[in-house]
């Protein structure tokens, strides 16, 4: 894996000059903040060597290289989840690499369902704990120069970043949530007791991504911010039918704020 992952950013570092500050993986539907990324370099997932190819509906292969907030990023326009048959292993590889080419903080964002019966459509949460319930991307042998065998998990996702967004909001003027994103396999949509389940273990939102990648950024001892956009509610009473299509709508309507502030935030790193 150790090789792989430095095969692969060898090839990167000659196809780009800048060194990344900042990774960036974006969620379903999720993928118009690249549009304001500025002097931009864009790499197919398909041209770089050892990468998983995105496969799901609404989500773009490309590694996308250039300035955010006045950042030098790295923005994945498509994530690779458990559900589309990848081994957890390929989910995560990405991020080994970000982190093999520089970057010092990873930002992420998902769409998700609310069991926290305040929440509503539309809303963002910054994800300031997880509830793992993918397999464990570190379970195999452990390479000792990605991180500790056993990693410390205390604070998952960073404190500076998550008041620096929260002070970002506010500012802003937009409501922001906080709470506990639980990560299922999918793809399946939660069953009402599934829901009511997420919410007594102590879960405010679940979705099917982020944990993965959030566990080997930590492993490696890289900075997390994760915020969520609330898309359905798994909530007694506000159940609905719910569609992939329905996810990505309600997330395209709530990402201009979730860019707005992730591009401030980027600014006062
Ligand atoms: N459950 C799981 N994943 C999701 C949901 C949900 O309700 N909404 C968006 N992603």
């Amino acid at each position: 894996m150790l090789e792989k992952v430095k095969e692969t950013v060898t090839y990167i570092k000659s196809r780009v000059n800048s060194i990344p500050e900042v990774g960036i993986i974006l969620g379903t539907g999720l993928g118009g903040l690249v549009r304001d990324i500025k002097g931009q370099l864009v790499l197919n997932y398909a041209d770089i060597p050892n990468f998983p190819v995105s496969t799901v509906e609404g989500h773009k292969g490309h590694l996308i290289f250039g300035t955010l907030g006045g950042k030098c990023v790295v923005a994945m326009q498509g994530r690779f989840h458990f559900y589309e048959g990848y081994s957890i292993k390929e989910v995560t590889f990405p991020v080994r690499v970000m982190k093999f080419l520089g970057v010092k903080h990873l930002f992420v964002s998902n769409a998700s369902g609310g069991v926290n019966p305040d929440f509503e459509i539309g809303d963002l949460m910054i994800i300031n704990d997880h509830i793992n319930l993918i397999p464990n991307p570190l379970i195999g042998p452990n390479d000792n120069e990605f991180g500790p065998r056993f990693p410390d998990m205390s604070q998952p996702y960073d404190h500076r970043l998550i008041a620096l967004a929260q002070e970002v909001a506010a500012k802003q003027g937009v409501k922001m949530q906080i709470g506990c994103y639980v990560g299922t396999t999918g793809p399946t949509f939660e069953t009402p007791k599934e829901y009511q389940f997420f919410r007594i273990i102590g879960g405010d939102a679940v979705g099917m991504s982020t944990v993965p990648e959030v566990i080997v950024a930590r492993q490696m001892g890289l900075p997390v911010f994760a915020i969520s956009i609330i898309t359905d509610l798994g909530v007694p009473g506000k159940i609905v039918e719910i569609t992939h299509e329905e996810v990505q709508r309600i997330g395209q309507q709530a990402e201009q704020k979730m860019t707005r502030i992730m591009e401030e935030m980027l600014q006062r790193l």
